[in-house]
């Protein structure tokens, strides 16, 4: 079952080749973000997919103004590449926004997010949920790349997805969720 495979063997990536994805593969993993479930169905995401290297690194540089010393280090820490980037160095960004008003905008851009990195595997594509943006894109200058790249009024990011050509095939701690079969 391939889906059983991507889901057993999808992990996250944190060092991309210079290669860009293809517009057909990101495509469709924008569309697998689309079709994921929602609260009610209200379908009130933005999936802002950023490929623009100009534009990548004045986000990039707009996060590094905004952040702490910590988070700046910790995030770091989990680079393998020595030329440091709160994306990873990834050639695609989607930036994962909801209406803050909606019943559910977390879980449901979780769920986008997730969907969108099976399908980054099922295409041989490498992918990482990037958190930084989600706490602090409301702070200058953040808030205004954000609606310079078109966040509607009254959203907010609830994470965002690094897609690439993975450099690194780093096997994550083995999963120690507890299962209660009854
Ligand atoms: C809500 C959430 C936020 C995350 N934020 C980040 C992040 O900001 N940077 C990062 O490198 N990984 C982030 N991750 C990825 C986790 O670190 C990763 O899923 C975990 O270590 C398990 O590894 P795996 O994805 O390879 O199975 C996040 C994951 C989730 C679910």
């Amino acid at each position: 079952m391939e889906i059983y495979d991507a889901l057993l063997n999808r992990r996250s990536v944190r060092a991309y080749y210079d290669k860009p994805v293809e517009r057909e593969k990101l495509d469709m993993i924008l569309k697998a973000g689309a079709y994921a479930p929602s609260a009610l169905n209200n379908q009130k995401r933005q999936f802002i997919a950023i490929t623009d290297k100009k534009v990548l690194s004045a986000l990039n540089y707009a996060v590094e103004s905004a952040v702490d010393e910590a988070t700046r280090e910790r995030v770091k820490s989990r680079s393998s590449k020595d030329e440091f980037n709160f994306f990873y160095n990834a050639p695609v960004l989607i930036v994962t926004a909801c209406d803050e008003n909606e019943i559910r905008p977390t879980e449901d851009c979780a769920c986008a997010l997730e969907n969108m990195f099976l399908c980054a595997y099922g295409l041989g594509l490498g992918s990482c949920w990037i958190n930084q943006l989600s706490s602090i894109c409301e702070r200058e200058p953040i808030a205004s790349v954000l609606k310079d790249l078109g966040m509607k009024e009254g959203y907010r990011v609830y994470g965002c997805a690094a897609i690439g050509y993975g450099d690194e095939g780093k096997l994550s701690r083995p999963k120690t969720n507890e299962i209660i079969i009854i």
